[in-house]
């Protein structure tokens, strides 16, 4: 049949409220065109020249029709603005609880990684009625990623994570595009998003038999490329240790003073391709950089399994 949707479905908590301002603005919009259109085709026929109408004592101001042209328009502005500012912030600042998929975009492809260790590519299964956050960035050049049914959409970047979160509503299967022009290939960029029953949500994390988690394959990526050596108890070599950093302010020497910057992801990221840019007080900077040895993926393992280490004592 005729099947021409102009709104893809609302499967997100977001998304219904998102149309209902785009409704409202368009209704604005619609309003105020067919209004002047209306007085401008009325006046222009009724005062047409020979069409005998009183044309004298043309009124010069009016001060009620100032006074309604100003606090209207204002008043809308106003509105549209708290409105969509509130929206913005719920749709931007992802709930605590909500479960943290990593996002590498690179040409031509996405990469998704869950923390329980099972990834894919393409595809984006998450579990129905959770939320789930996107920790997301880019091997080579901008990307956007934008599933339309959830209206969320969001730039990934080389150098530089950025977030999207979600709350699926509907179970199903959605469309997921990259909506940047990053190449050759950007239209078959695209993938599907699979919301699931949390139970066979579950049931697919282990159905290729339980792996290492996100955070176990970043340990053995942290030995195996000698991070081990230095950050882990060495004796020879003075590193700051790792246990107990994720999350917490660092003291940074920037010159004569000291500053403090949170050990977030993107500080961990800089730290392991630049190490030379943030270094803790106290320490040489003798570091060897790892840019072009670490991929974007790999980078964010070494980060999760940084993260699972946040609540571990210090051994020194
Ligand atoms: Cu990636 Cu377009």
């Amino acid at each position: 049949m005729w099947d021409f949707p102009l709104f893809p479905s609302q499967a997100s908590t977001n998304a219904a409220k998102l149309d209902a301002l785009m409704l409202f603005e368009l209704g604005v919009v619609v309003f105020f065109t067919l209004l002047i259109l209306v007085l401008v085709l009325g006046f222009a026929v009724r005062f047409r020249r020979g069409n005998p109408v009183d044309r004298s004592h043309p009124p010069t101001h009016s001060q009620a029709m100032e006074v309604v042209w100003i606090a209207v328009p204002m008043a809308l502005s106003l509105l549209m603005y708290g409105w969509s500012t509130r929206l913005f912030f719920d749709m931007y600042a992802a709930p605590a609880d909500a479960a943290q998929v990593d996002v590498v975009g690179k040409q031509w492809m996405w990469y998704l990684q869950h923390p329980q260790g099972r990834s894919e590519t393409n595809e984006l299964h998450v579990p129905l009625g959770r939320p789930v956050k996107l920790n997301m960035t880019s091997q080579d050049v901008i990307h956007s990623f934008f599933i339309p049914a959830f209206r969320i959409k969001q730039d990934v970047l080389p150098g530089r994570y950025t977030s999207l979160w979600f709350e699926p509503t509907k179970a199903g299967v959605f469309d997921l595009f990259c909506a940047e022009y990053c190449g050759t290939n950007h239209s078959i960029m695209i993938g599907k998003v699979h919301v699931m029953e949390p139970a066979d949500y579950e049931a697919w994390l282990s159905e290729k038999g339980v792996g290492p988690s996100q955070a176990e394959e970043g340990e053995r990526l942290f030995v195996q490329h000698h991070c081990a050596g230095c950050h882990r108890g060495s004796q020879t070599v003075h590193a700051p240790k790792l246990e107990g950093v994720y999350g917490k302010p660092v003291p940074i020497q920037d010159g004569e003073n000291v500053r403090f910057v949170t050990a977030d992801d993107r500080y961990i990221r800089d730290s392991i391709l630049i190490p030379k840019g943030e270094v803790v007080a106290g320490y040489e900077p003798i570091m060897p950089s790892f840019k072009d040895q670490i991929g974007e993926a790999d980078l964010l393992k070494i980060i999760a399994y940084i993260k699972s280490i946040a609540n571990r004592e210090t051994s020194q």
